[in-house]
């Protein structure tokens, strides 16, 4: 059985790669990744001589090798990870949300309507339910709560949902779609708050909070977002929606000060920078469907996966180095001037 996971290279897409060739032996993985200044091919180094695992540099949006490389892989399966991921960035310029996250979406699907496939599943976020008020905790993001975007790239991370329903209803595609909370772990990009915050604090630089610090996120560790996946492709039903997430809220301040205290630094490397356009305030998923239905419960405690998550960004100093030392130089100081 072959199975595509396209954005392989980044980060869920990464580990949900290891995950896979871990637990199934007799499964082939084909890589589908263009490799964006977020996809870095050594984060796969430790699969590449796997002989179950092929990696294929390629563009979602490129329908002519998207086709080429169904017809000769067949896969069974398709896991569609690829995507630009970054809201500060979508904030920027949107157009590139709009290719990747809808258009590719398509083509890939228009691919599994051609040649066939048993499940095409995309993994989309909570960020499409908009936000939630701070002042009331009682509520929460459900399947049903309707979508209501902040930003670009939730928009077309939406318009990918709709259009992945779509394809169910109107040509009968085996499309299933989870929405997930914010992940944290390993090889998470360091653009994004847990990673950033880590890799500033280990340079001793500033620790830029937007805003007052206090937007809340619903964390939950990439293996346990993984571990959903793998159960909604094999057992979750075709033209359903899951979220996932485990009630972890945090406001961004109290993480980043956590962080601090993991790694022995001082709070004073804190500031506070301009708020972000149009803010998303709270997160917060109710999981109870794939709990209920499909039997996931999110096994790492935050305690224990925040700490993981540090030992993982000082064991593996080279991966972050070189990506900060490289094109996301020139991204940093567009955002954060010299800060
Ligand atoms: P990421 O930015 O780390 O990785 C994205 C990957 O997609 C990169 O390897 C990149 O090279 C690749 N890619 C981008 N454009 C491509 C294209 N046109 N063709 C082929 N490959 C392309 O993102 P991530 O954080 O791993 O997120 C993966 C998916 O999960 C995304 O769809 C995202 O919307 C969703 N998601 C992320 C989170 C989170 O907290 N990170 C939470 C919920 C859902
Ligand atoms: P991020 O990791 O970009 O994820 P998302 O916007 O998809 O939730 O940001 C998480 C939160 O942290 C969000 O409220 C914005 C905030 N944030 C900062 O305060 N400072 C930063 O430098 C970054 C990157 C994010």
């Amino acid at each position: 059985m072959t199975i595509f996971v396209t954005g392989g290279a980044g980060f869920i897409g990464s580990n949900f790669i290891f995950h896979i060739l871990k637990k199934y032996p007799d499964y082939r993985v084909v890589c589908l990744d263009k490799l964006t200044y977020a996809g870095n091919l050594s984060t796969l180094a430790s699969v590449e001589g796997n002989k179950n695992f092929r990696f294929v540099k390629i563009d979602i949006c490129d329908r002519q090798a998207v086709f080429n490389l169904f017809k000769e892989e067949k896969p069974h399966t398709v896991v569609n990870f690829a995507a630009e991921s970054h809201v500060d960035r979508s904030i920027a310029d949107p157009e590139i949300f709009l290719k990747t996250n809808i258009l590719g979406t398509a083509t890939l699907m228009d691919a599994c309507r051609e040649y066939g496939i048993k499940r095409f599943h995309q993994v989309s976020t909570d960020e499409v339910y908009g936000d939630l008020p701070l002042d009331r905790p009682d509520l929460f993001f459900t399947e049903k709560t309707p979508i209501h975007t902040s930003s670009p790239y939730s928009s077309s991370k939406a318009a990918a949902d709709l259009l992945a329903l779509a394809y169910y209803r109107t040509y009968g595609l085996p499309v299933t779609v989870s929405r997930c909370s914010n992940n944290y772990g390993p090889y998470h990009f360091p653009e994004k708050l847990i990673p950033l915050m880590i890799a500033n604090a280990l340079n001793d630089k500033p620790l830029p909070v937007y805003g007052t610090g206090e937007n809340v996120r619903d964390w939950l560790y990439v293996e346990d977002h993984c571990k959903a996946i793998d159960l909604i492709i094999h057992k979750g039903k075709a033209g359903e929606v899951y979220n996932v997430g485990g009630h972890n809220e945090m406001r961004n301040i109290d993480i980043v000060k956590l962080i601090c205290k993991e790694l022995g630094k001082p709070e004073s490397l804190i500031i506070y920078v301009s708020d972000r356009k149009g803010h998303d305030l709270r997160y917060a998923i109710d999981p109870t469907k794939i709990h209920t239905e499909l039997g996931w419960l999110p096994e790492t405690k935050f305690s224990d996966g925040i700490k993981k998550t540090v030992k993982w960004y000082l064991e593996n100093r080279k991966w972050w180095e070189d990506i900060i030392s490289g094109e996301y130089k020139n991204y940093y100081e567009k955002m954060y001037g010299n800060a």
